[in-house]
């Protein structure tokens, strides 16, 4: 029988964990050995009320299948609050998934300040305090797994929601600079948009599309990227329907030009076709080719290379 991943005596906390794919990746773990804490703040999609019912139905679920978790009620903008849960009842944490989220759609024109800050700060505050509350423990253990969740919408823009995409993309450039900070710690920190049935889609996806996308669908991918077998990082992942991917920056080629008073408008507008060609593209990690050039000419430190992902297990996984 092929072997299961599993993450006994590790201690796993998912915010927003009361409902929709956080749920989801809460009863996983718990049926994989690990230690959950189930964070809910138990308010509606658009961040209003709250209450501890969403999260203690989850850990209800969680312990009836045998397994062990507790509960929080914090907002993720408490993130300490959150660790403190799983260190004062596991005495560790090991890993976290930035899930907790909601939506304020408007369109930009129409968009109230209430609307932009709300969604800033359970998606981007939110994300950095818990993850922050976490990163000594990490750093400490020299062990770490952090996921946080984009969306297509941040990747590549959706009418009526700035405020949300904004916040979205911020999650990805978070991650991409946790993941070069925490290497040398083995603290891997990648970010997945997901696309799922859940209360936040079900207002704006008609049911025969939902029944497509099943949340459970999305646990596979966020269960090998917390392994401790799986060695990547600072990588952004799609997934939903069936369908996973990964993403990267492509950057075209480019045109150079001799850093002097021959780089000019009328010059650049001369090479529009070179800076605009993607026939040659590069796959890059860090900042242009001015860059690189700077760093080998003064020796400053370059960005780590970052690993292809390896499975020390040569078995079968599921
Ligand atoms: P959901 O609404 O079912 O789940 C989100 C959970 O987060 C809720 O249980 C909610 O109570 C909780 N939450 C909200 N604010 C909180 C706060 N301040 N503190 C603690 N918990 C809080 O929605 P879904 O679809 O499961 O979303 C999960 C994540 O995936 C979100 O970050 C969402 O933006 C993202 N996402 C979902 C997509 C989808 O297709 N369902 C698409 C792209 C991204």
């Amino acid at each position: 029988a092929p072997a299961e991943l599993r993450y006994d005596g590790q201690t796993v906390v998912v915010t927003g964990a009361g409902g929709g794919l956080g749920r989801d990746y809460a009863v996983f773990f718990g049926s994989r050995g690990a230690n959950v804490v189930v964070n809910d703040l138990g308010g509606s999609f658009k961040g209003e009320g709250g209450g501890s019912a969403a999260a203690d139905k989850v850990v209800q679920e969680i312990r009836a299948a045998g397994g062990k978790a507790v509960p929080n009620y914090d907002s993720v903008e408490n993130g300490e609050a959150i660790i403190k849960t799983a260190i004062d009842n596991f005495g560790r944490i090991d890993v976290l998934i930035n899930n907790a989220g909601i939506l304020r759609d408007v369109s930009f024109k129409n968009m109230k300040q209430q609307d932009w800050d709300l969604i800033y700060k359970v998606h981007v505050k939110g994300a950095y305090k818990c993850a922050h509350a976490a990163w000594p423990y990490f750093r400490k253990q020299k062990y770490g797994r952090l996921i946080s969740t984009a969306s297509a919408a941040g990747l590549f823009g959706s009418f009526g929601q700035t405020n949300y995409s904004a916040a979205k993309l911020a999650l990805v450039g978070f991650t991409e600079t946790l993941a070069k900070e925490g290497l040398k710690y083995n603290i891997h920190c990648n970010v997945i948009a997901p696309i799922a049935a859940s209360r936040m889609t079900e207002t704006v996806m008609p049911p025969d599309v939902l029944a497509k996308l099943k949340p459970e669908w999305i646990v596979p991918l966020v269960a090998v990227l917390t392994h401790k077998s799986c060695s990547e990082t600072g990588s952004i992942y799609e997934a939903g329907g069936g369908h996973i991917a990964k993403l990267r920056w492509e950057r075209s080629k480019g045109a150079l030009f001799k850093p002097d008073e021959s780089l000019t408008p009328g010059a650049v507008a001369a090479k529009w076709k070179e800076i605009v060609d993607f026939s040659q593209p590069e796959h890059p990690q860090g900042p242009a080719n001015a860059m690189e050039l700077l760093e080998s000419a003064f020796k400053l430190p370059s960005s780590p290379k970052v690993e292809q992902p390896s499975f020390k297990d040569k078995v079968v996984l599921v």
